[in-house]
Order: C-alpha cells, then sequence, then structure tokens
C-alpha cells in the first residue's frame, strides 16, 4: 500500500513522559529545540496529532520559528470532538484535515465543514480505532507524501503499534515528570534504531534515527 514516509516526533522528560499529566499542556522543549521541531515541521507535507492533542494542547501547528511552509494539519477524530473554537479551525495555515469513523453525526460534520474543515469518514481497524492504513492511503492520494506525527500518547502508541513508523526525532528535556508516559502498553514488535544521532539543542538533546521493522 503507499503511504506517507512518516517521521514520529516528540518531546519528552528524562522519564519518559510527554506531559505532568494526562491533558495537560506541559512545556518541555526549549527554545532551539523548539526552533529545530519548526524546522522539521518545514520539512513534511503534512502534521498529524490526535483529537486529545487538540483538546488539551489547542496547538496551531504551523511554522513560525524558522522560515519556510507550514505543513498540512490533520487530526485523528473518530466522533468529531474538535472544538470549533480550536485555532486549527479559527486561524488556520491550511483547512484542516479530520478523520473521523463512518457513523458520525451528521450535523457535527456539517457544522465543522461550514467552517471550512475538510472531514474524511474512513471506517475502523482492527484495533477498534478508525484504521490508520486507510487514513495514510487517503493522505497519499492526497498528494502527502512525508507525514510528521507529533502525538499525543495514543497516537505515538498507535502508530508504533502498527509499526509505522520509518523515522523518529526525540527530544529529552533534562528533568522528571511522573506524568502521562509516552508508551505505557507493550510493543508486539520492536524496531531496530539505525544510525542514531545524538545532538544538543540548548539544554536538550535530540535522538534521530531510522527504524527498521522485522517483517
Ligand atoms: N510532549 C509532546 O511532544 C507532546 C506532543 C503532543 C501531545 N502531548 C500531550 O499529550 C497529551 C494528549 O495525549 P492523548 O493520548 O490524550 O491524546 P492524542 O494521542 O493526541 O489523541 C488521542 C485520541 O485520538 C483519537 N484517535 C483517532 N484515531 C485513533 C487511532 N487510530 N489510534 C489512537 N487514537 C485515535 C482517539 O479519540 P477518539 O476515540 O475520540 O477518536 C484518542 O482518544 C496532552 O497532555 C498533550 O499535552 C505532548
Amino acid at each position: 500500500m503507499n503511504r506517507p514516509r512518516i517521521t514520529l516526533s516528540y518531546a519528552q522528560s528524562l522519564d519518559g513522559c510527554i506531559a505532568a499529566a494526562p491533558g495537560q499542556r506541559t512545556l518541555l522543549s526549549g527554545p532551539e529545540a523548539m526552533k529545530m521541531t519548526h524546522q522539521l515541521r518545514a520539512q513534511h507535507d503534512a502534521i498529524l496529532v490526535g483529537v486529545g492533542t487538540v483538546i488539551a494542547d489547542n496547538p496551531r501547528l504551523n511554522v513560525r520559528l524558522v522560515e519556510g511552509p507550514s505543513p498540512q494539519p490533520i487530526v485523528l477524530d473518530s466522533h468529531l470532538r474538535i472544538p470549533l473554537q480550536s485555532a486549527l479551525i479559527q486561524s488556520p495555515t491550511h483547512p484542516v484535515w479530520v478523520f473521523c469513523s463512518t457513523n458520525v453525526q451528521a450535523a457535527t460534520k456539517v457544522s465543522l465543514e461550514a467552517a471550512g474543515v475538510h472531514v474524511f469518514m474512513v471506517n475502523e481497524g482492527e484495533t477498534k480505532h478508525i484504521d490508520l492504513s486507510e487514513i495514510l492511503h487517503v493522505c497519499y492520494t492526497k498528494g502527502i507524501r512525508s507525514l510528521m506525527v507529533e502525538g499525543g500518547a495514543k497516537i505515538i502508541q498507535a502508530f508504533l503499534r502498527a509499526g509505522l513508523v520509518d523515522e523518529v526525532v526525540i527530544t529529552i528535556t533534562p528533568g522528571f515528570l511522573t506524568g502521562l508516559a509516552a508508551l505505557t502498553t507493550p510493543l508486539s514488535h520492536l524496531p531496530q534504531f539505525i544510525t542514531p544521532k545524538y545532538q544538543v539543542f540548548g539544554s536538550d538533546i535530540v535522538v534521530t534515527a531510522k527504524l527498521l521493522w522485522e517483517t
């Protein structure tokens, strides 16, 4: 199946947490690593998060800290819970794409579309969530060749569980959070990290590696 190349990118504390508590917006990266993240965004056709991140962080997912194009924002949101007042809808760089299940309320879909959202209905996969393979195929057919997955925890785990990550760019910040862990459930297959690189950005370390999944 044709799909975009996928980079998984997030920031974590030394104890592997991506937020101080579930659903809590937590600034982790320092300014230098944040700039690197914006550079990475500019190098991808699209950027994807789960609706949990939209509700918690209200992100814009665009490129502001460096020169470069902003990627197409994509939200996975089975039940169309994305708030109409979210920044992705109210001040978009591109009209946001929202992937939902086939049994959402028609009225909610209509009001989101009236606000400029592109809604794509997809089937449930084996995991009872909307099917990542189908979503990625739709993205590919719409011209998306590179996709940056930026979280949160459930989305990170869903992509890793499905083996749908080609590269990781993980910022590690000094400090403990004892909060929401990036990974909480076991992965049935563990990827190999190929030619990992460790770079210092201000007070953070950024780990970059290609992933090799056993077939
Ligand atoms: N440190 C970082 O780099 C970073 C980055 C991003 C977010 N965060 C933090 O992460 C937290 C949010 O994480 P989260 O786990 O609550 O939310 P999330 O991963 O952003 O979104 C999870 C939601 O996505 C929906 N979804 C749709 N399709 C899915 C699929 N195939 N697999 C899994 N989920 C799917 C589900 O809701 P439905 O069932 O309603 O569709 C699910 O509850 C916040 O605290 C935020 O601050 C941190």
